[in-house]
């Protein structure tokens, strides 16, 4: 009796005129724009004209290309029609104004945790933004994951509906940081492991580290793969500029994060940062972080014995001018490779993308960017250039396996991100 109860197809909710805008506050739709940072519905919802909310961009599952949606409150192609009940369901349950399921690519299994109040400012939000007229490709996936109807049962699975109660053990801010990681923020989008159905993993799982367009984000709790151990302060730092002078950059998919999170007070970047250094990482003093990246700095000035010699030359000849520790900034970071937590990961495919790709799209235009290489080198010296920086930059990680393979899966899925139609899901390592 469940699963049919749970099959049973939503009711459409009644279209409405258009809410006129001035009836929400300056200082609601003000609070509204701030939540939809912390959500990054611009990330996602993102317009043909790499602005606004107008839909197009394609969010790459194991199941499928999902389109995100038109969310301009134009009345025809948007969701000008949507009363805030109709808003509050797509946010809470993943249903559509008339009565279709959404896919959890939008992540309502996260936003579901939002308040009452944070849900309403962001509807007068997005409700005052210019409507504009678009209509994004649609979304098709195969059978049977075409049949929406499914989510339904999907839903009753792993939708866990409710805010959060707050912690009285735990201070305000800690509070305040969980409620923005676990709910708007939808961290564990991205940084959660998925399972078969693709809904994240739970308990000891949870931001255990997970993949997006061909990205590993890494684990966030006690698993992190950072070689100097995260602490509260350098989370701050990080989330705050997209870089950490222990850790480096927020590159990928983090750097668009990291935009949007500079909307936000100082206050709730900290609360973000005091949050996540709680998850089990070991709260390390400041004095011990920097001994042990100072440590690790010194380790990778010494030549390792196995180091490929090509790898050597590639290296000396196209990165060591930006990102030896020594040299001089002309212009951006120079990120030291023996800090990076890619380096140091279970496989080798954050530093594959970043040596192809390069990083055209700073968090903030201040880190400079990176050229990429994936005209320059082939396959064996892409191959030969990872091999000598585990080396040299992770001696005490074993040496990586596979890699030409890695380098041919990464190369092959190598589009500008948001393409629709592109990238396979990445096996696990
Ligand atoms: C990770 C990407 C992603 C983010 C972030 C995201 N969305 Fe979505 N959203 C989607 C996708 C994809 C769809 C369409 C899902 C489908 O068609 O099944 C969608 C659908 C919706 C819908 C339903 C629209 C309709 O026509 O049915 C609403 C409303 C919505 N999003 C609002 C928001 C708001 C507000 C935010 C920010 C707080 C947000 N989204 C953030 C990906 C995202
Ligand atoms: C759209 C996917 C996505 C979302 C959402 C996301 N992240 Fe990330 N995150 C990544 C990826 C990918 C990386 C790896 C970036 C790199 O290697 O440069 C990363 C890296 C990080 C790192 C650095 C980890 C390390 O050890 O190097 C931290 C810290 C982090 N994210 C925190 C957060 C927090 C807090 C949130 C929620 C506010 C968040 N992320 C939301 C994808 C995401
Ligand atoms: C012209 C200077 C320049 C060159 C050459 C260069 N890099 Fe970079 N690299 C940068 C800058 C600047 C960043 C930080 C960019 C940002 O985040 O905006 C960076 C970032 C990185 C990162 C961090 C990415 C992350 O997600 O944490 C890695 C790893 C990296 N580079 C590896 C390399 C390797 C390997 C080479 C040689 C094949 C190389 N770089 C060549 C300037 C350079």
């Amino acid at each position: 009796p469940t699963a049919a109860l749970a099959l049973t197809t939503w009711s459409a909710i009644a279209p409405i005129a258009r809410p006129d805008p001035s009836v929400f506050s300056a200082a609601t739709i003000e609070r509204g724009r701030l939540l939809a940072a912390v959500g990054d519905c611009a990330v996602c919802h993102v317009g043909p004209d790499a602005l606004g909310l107008a839909g197009g961009r394609g969010l790459h599952t194991p199941f499928g290309t999902v389109v995100a949606t038109n969310i301009t409150p134009d009345v025809a192609t948007g969701i000008g029609t949507w009363s805030y009940p109709a808003f509050e369901r797509a946010m809470r349950q993943g249903g559509s104004r008339d009565g279709h399921n959404l896919y959890p690519a939008h992540p309502y299994t996260s936003f579901t945790k939002a308040t009452d109040a944070d849900l309403q400012a962001l509807y007068a939000f997005v409700m005052a933004e210019p409507a504009v007229t678009h209509v994004p490709p649609p979304t098709a996936l195969a059978a049977p994951f075409d049949n929406r109807v499914l989510m339904r049962l999907w839903n009753g699975l792993f939708l866990r509906q409710g805010t959060l109660t707050p912690d009285p053990a735990r201070s305000q801010a800690w509070n305040r940081g969980r409620y923005l990681v676990e709910g708007l923020g939808h961290c564990s989008a991205c940084h959660s492991p998925r399972n078969a159905l693709g809904a994240e993993k739970g308990g000891a799982a949870h931001l255990a580290g997970g993949t997006v367009d061909g990205w590993d984000a890494p684990a966030l709790m006690a698993l992190s793969t950072a070689p100097v151990p995260w602490t509260a302060e350098a989370l701050y730092t990080y989330l705050s500029t997209g870089h950490d002078a222990h850790h480096g950059v927020a590159a990928g998919p983090m750097a668009a994060v990291v935009t949007e999170l500079a909307a936000l007070p100082d206050a709730d970047r900290r609360a973000m940062a005091d949050y996540v250094a709680s998850l089990g990482t070991p709260n390390l003093a400041s004095e011990a972080a920097t001994a042990r990246a100072e440590a690790l700095l010194s380790r990778a000035a010494v030549e390792p014995l196995d180091a490929s010699a090509l790898g050597q030359r590639l290296y000396n000849g196209a990165c060591a001018q930006c990102h030896e520790p020594t040299g001089p900034t002309l212009f951006g970071v120079r990120p030291a490779l023996a800090l990076n937590t890619g380096v140091h990961a279970d496989r080798p495919d954050n530093l594959t993308r970043v040596i192809l790709e390069g990083i055209t799209e700073p968090a903030h235009s201040a880190l400079g960017a990176m050229p990429g290489f994936a005209t320059t080198y082939s396959d064996a010296q892409v191959s030969a250039l990872l091999r000598y920086i585990r080396a040299r930059f992770a001696p005490e990680a074993a040496p990586w396996a596979r890699v030409e393979a890695s380098v041919a899966r990464v190369r092959a899925t190598l589009v500008p991100s948001g393409m629709v139609g592109a990238a396979p899901p990445v096996p696990p390592p």
